[in-house]
C-alpha cells in the first residue's frame, strides 16, 4: 500500500481523536468533566472499544456551517465489552459544537441503537450536549424523533442505560426518559425541559440549574433518575455493577455468579427484628442485606419514595429484583410515588427475566387529599397491573402488616405470587386491628363504662382472630409460615423450584396500564 494512503488515514484519525481541539478539551477538564473518549475508556474493559462512524460529517450549509468542521460530528459511537460482555455505547462530545445534535450526529446514535437491537446487546448513552443544533433546525428535530422512536423499539428488548454527564435540556431529555436506567453525577449533570433563564422570563421564578435539574433533584424529588454518584469514576463503576445484574436482552437471563455464600445460611437476628409494639418501625434494609448472597444489594431509586425499597440482589448466584416496604419511612405506606417507583421497577425486571422478591410490611395506602387529588387510585393501580402482568417467578414474604388493598398491591397469591411465605408476626387483614375494632365493635365500645379498656380488649380480640398468618395459611393464601431466621434458604429454594416456570397469557396487541 502506498505510504501516503496510510498517512492520510492516520492523520484523519488523529484529527477525529482530538475532537474539538486541545483548547476545548482543556475547558472540559477545567469544568470538572472528562471528554467523551475518556468516559468510554473509563467505562469499558481495557482495549475493548471499537469505534464506528468516526468520519461522519455534517451536511449543514446554514449560517456558515459549511466552513465549520465537526470532528466525529460531536458524538463518539461504537461497541466494546463490560466484564467481557458486549455493549453498544455512544458519548456526546461537548468539545465539538457543544455536543449539539444535528442530523448526522443523530444518525450515528440511531445506527448504534439499531445495531444493539439487531445483536441483542445493552446500549449505554452518555449525554453531554447543548441540545438540538440550532443551525440545523428541523433536521435536528427529526434526528431526535428517530432516536426516541428507536428508544421505544429497543424498550423491553435490550437494556438501555442513560448517563447524564453535562447539560441535557429541552426535548433532549426524552431519550433518557424513555430508557430503563438513568445515572446522574453531583454538580455535573443537569436535566430540564426549560432552563433557569426561560423559567425566570416566563414565571419570574429564580432557581439555580443544580436545584432545578441537578442530580439530587432528579434522584429525590422528580424520580426522573435512578442512580446518583459523586464523581464520573464512581458513576462508571456503578454502571458496570448494574450491568452485572442484567441479561444481554429479553431472550436471555442475567449471568449466574459463582456463589461463595452458604445457601442454607440462617440469621437469628431476623427472629428478633420485628418490634413487640406493632406501631414501631424497623429497618427493612437489614432484612434485605441479610437475605442477599454476600449481603450485596444494588439499590434502585435510593432517594426517591423511600417508603418502598427497590433494587437488585443475588440469590444462589442469580439476579433477583427486590421490592420491599420500608416501615421506617411513612410506616411503609404506599403512596403515589412509591407506586410509580415499584411498578416501573417490576416491569423492568419482568421485561428482562429477573425474578421478583417482595418483602411486605404495609399498613395501607397513604390517606389525604394530596394523595387522592394526585390520583393515588390511578397510580396504585400500576402496581396491581405490573405484578399481575409479570410472568417471572414471584416470591412474597410477609414480615408483619399486610392490610387491605395494599396487601394485594404488594403481590399476594391472587396477583400471581408463586410462593407466599409469612413470618409468625404477619398480620393479614382488611385493615389494622385498631381501625377494625373501632368499626365493628363501635356499639359495644361506646356502651362500655371503661371505653378505653373495652377498645383495647376488642383490638386484641380482632388481632387474635384475624390478624395473624394462620387464618390465611389455613385457607392456602399463605403457602408456609416460616421462622424468620430461615428466610434465605426458603426463598432460595422457592426460586430454584420456580426456574422452569412457564406462563401462557391471552394474545393481545398490548395491555393498557393505567398511566
Ligand atoms: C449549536 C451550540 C449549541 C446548540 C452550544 N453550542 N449549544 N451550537 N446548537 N444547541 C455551541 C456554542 O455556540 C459554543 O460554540 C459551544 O457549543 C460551547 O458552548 P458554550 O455556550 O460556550 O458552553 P457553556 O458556556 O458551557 O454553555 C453550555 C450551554 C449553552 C448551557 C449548553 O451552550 C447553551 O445554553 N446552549 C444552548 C442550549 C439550547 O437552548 N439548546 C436548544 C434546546 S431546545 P463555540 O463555537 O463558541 O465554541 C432543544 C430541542 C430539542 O434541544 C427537541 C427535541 C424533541
Amino acid at each position: 500500500m502506498p505510504n501516503e494512503k496510510l498517512t492520510e488515514l492516520r492523520e484523519k484519525t488523529e484529527k477525529v481523536m482530538l475532537g474539538g481541539g486541545q483548547k476545548a478539551i482543556d475547558r472540559q477538564h477545567e469544568n470538572g468533566k472528562q471528554t467523551a473518549r475518556e468516559r468510554i475508556l473509563m467505562l469499558l474493559d481495557e482495549k475493548s472499544f471499537v469505534e464506528i462512524d468516526a468520519f461522519v460529517e455534517h451536511r449543514c450549509v446554514n449560517f456558515g456551517m459549511e466552513k465549520k468542521s465537526a470532528p466525529g460530528e460531536g458524538v463518539v459511537a461504537g461497541y466494546g465489552t463490560i466484564d467481557g460482555r458486549l455493549v453498544y455505547i455512544y458519548a456526546q462530545d461537548f468539545t465539538v459544537i457543544g455536543g449539539s445534535l444535528g442530523e448526522m450526529h443523530a444518525a450515528k446514535i440511531a445506527k448504534a441503537q439499531e445495531m444493539a437491537i439487531k445483536v441483542g446487546a445493552p446500549i449505554i448513552g452518555i449525554n453531554d450536549s447543548g441540545g438540538a443544533r440550532i443551525q440545523e433546525g428541523v433536521d435536528a428535530l427529526s434526528g431526535y424523533g428517530k432516536i426516541f422512536f428507536n428508544n421505544t423499539m429497543a424498550s423491553g428488548v435490550i437494556p438501555q442505560i442513560s448517563v447524564i454527564l453535562g447539560p441535557c435540556a429541552g426535548g433532549a431529555v426524552y431519550s433518557p426518559a424513555l430508557t430503563d436506567f438513568t445515572f446522574m453525577v453531583q454538580n455535573i449533570s443537569k436535566m430540564f425541559i426549560t432552563g433557569p433563564d426561560v423559567i425566570k422570563t416566563v414565571t419570574g421564578e429564580v432557581v439555580s440549574g443544580e436545584k432545578l435539574g441537578g442530580a439530587m433533584t432528579h434522584n429525590s424529588i422528580s424520580g426522573v433518575a435512578h442512580f446518583v454518584d459523586d464523581t464520573e469514576e464512581e458513576c462508571m463503576d456503578h454502571i458496570r455493577k448494574l450491568i452485572s445484574f442484567l441479561p444481554q436482552n429479553n431472550l436471555e437471563t442475567a449471568p449466574v455468579r459463582e456463589v461463595c455464600d452458604d445457601l442454607n445460611r440462617t440469621d437469628e437476628i431476623l427472629n428478633d427484628i420485628i418490634p413487640d409494639n406493632p406501631n414501631k418501625a424497623y429497618d427493612m434494609k437489614e432484612v434485605i442485606y441479610s437475605l442477599a448472597d454476600n449481603k450485596e444489594f444494588l439499590e434502585y431509586q435510593q432517594y426517591y419514595a423511600m417508603n418502598i425499597i427497590t433494587g437488585f440482589m443475588r440469590l444462589n448466584g442469580r439476579s433477583v429484583g427486590v421490592i420491599a416496604s420500608q416501615p421506617k419511612v411513612l410506616a411503609g405506606c404506599l403512596d403515589i410515588n412509591a407506586s410509580d417507583k415499584a411498578a416501573r421497577f417490576i416491569r423492568t425486571c419482568d421485561a428482562y427475566n429477573i425474578p421478583l422478591l417482595t418483602l411486605m410490611d404495609v399498613p395501607g395506602f397513604l390517606p389525604g387529599t394530596h394523595q387522592e387529588y394526585g390520583g393515588i387510585i390511578r397510580h396504585g393501580a400500576k402496581m396491581l397491573y405490573a405484578y399481575s402482568e409479570a410472568t417471572v417467578p414471584k416470591v412474597t414474604v410477609i414480615t408483619r402488616k399486610a392490610y387491605g388493598g395494599s396487601y394485594i398491591a404488594m403481590c399476594n397469591k391472587e396477583l400471581g405470587a408463586d410462593m407466599v411465605l409469612a413470618w409468625p408476626t404477619a398480620e393479614i387483614a382488611v385493615m389494622g386491628p385498631d381501625g377494625a375494632a373501632n368499626i365493628i365493635f363501635k356499639k359495644e365500645i361506646s356502651a362500655a363504662e371503661d371505653k378505653n379498656a373495652k377498645r383495647m380488649e376488642k383490638i386484641e380480640e380482632y388481632r387474635d382472630t384475624v390478624a395473624n398468618p394462620y387464618t390465611a395459611a389455613a385457607k392456602g393464601y399463605v403457602d408456609a409460615v416460616i421462622e424468620p431466621a430461615e428466610t434465605r434458604k426458603r426463598i432460595i429454594s422457592s426460586f430454584d423450584m420456580l426456574t422452569g416456570k412457564r406462563v401462557h397469557r391471552p394474545e393481545k396487541k398490548h395491555g393498557n396500564i393505567p398511566l
